[in-house]
């Protein structure tokens, strides 16, 4: 599979991210539904993403109890959600939980089952906050073991920086994907994001799933922003 693009709709309310839903049709990437849209307008931006049929990534970042993220799972399984997320620190029964509600809800509704993915070690984490949490080692030895609980967990795989994903697909194969965020082009602000990388990077390291929102959404022009990193993305891809 190639690497494919998603857009986080981090704006504050519906008609800015239906905008931007608008404007970035075209190049059909999956749109990332965050904490900021699923607290602030979550029927009103489901409703839109179903009926303009495009695909995805609610990150929900679920990090609770077992029955919590159970239920909570249930709620958000919909038609046009391909990929949901939970935090690997929350253990391996609340992963566990968290696809089996998925695979169960997906049943019972008659549609595909939503991916579940497990966050390891956010992107705007440097590796000194690590030690400041009580966390031994690096990011990388990290985002490895949560991994590993997380495959362990029957998860299809994992949120993580750039940087680790080469590792992580030689301990875990290709089939265990790779979601990175902080992905930032060249000459873009870096914000709160600490372990970046640009686009071409992230492609060449392997991931399957890059996901950027500034870059695109505080462009002058998000559609171009949006084809710029789609072809940096295609120039990396291995044929
Ligand atoms: O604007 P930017 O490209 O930094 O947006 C990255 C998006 O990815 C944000 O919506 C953020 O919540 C999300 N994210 C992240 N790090 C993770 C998981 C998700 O930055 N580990």
């Amino acid at each position: 599979m190639s690497a494919q693009l998603i857009v986080a709709l981090d704006v504050p309310g519906p008609a800015e991210a239906e905008r931007l839903i608008d404007e970035l049709y075209e190049l059909d990437p999956i749109f990332k539904i965050g904490l900021e849209a699923l607290y602030g307008y979550s029927d009103r931006i489901f409703a839109y993403c179903e009926s303009r049929d495009v695909r995805t990534f609610i990150d929900a970042k679920l990090h609770d109890i077992p029955r919590t993220v159970e239920a909570a799972v249930r709620q958000l399984v919909r038609p046009n959600a391909h990929i949901i997320n939970v935090h690997a620190l929350g253990g391996n029964d609340m992963m566990r939980a968290a696809v089996e509600a998925a695979g169960e809800r997906a049943a019972e509704l008659g549609i595909a089952a939503p991916q579940i993915f497990a966050v390891t070690i956010l992107t705007s984490i440097a590796p000194e906050d690590l030690n400041e949490l009580g966390l031994q080692g690096g990011p990388g030895e990290n985002a490895t073991r949560l991994s590993a609980l997380a495959r362990d967990a029957g998860c299809s795989g994992v949120v993580c920086s750039a940087h680790e994903v080469r590792d992580l697909k030689r301990f875990f194969g290709d089939d265990f994907l790779a979601l990175t965020p902080g992905i930032r082009p060249v000459g873009t602000a870096h914000g709160d994001q600490k372990r970046t990388a640009s686009p071409a990077q992230a492609v060449e390291a392997g991931a399957d799933y890059l996901v950027v929102g500034r870059p695109i959404t505080e462009a002058a022009d998000p559609l171009a922003a949006a084809k710029a990193i789609l072809d940096e993305m295609r120039e990396k891809q291995p044929q």
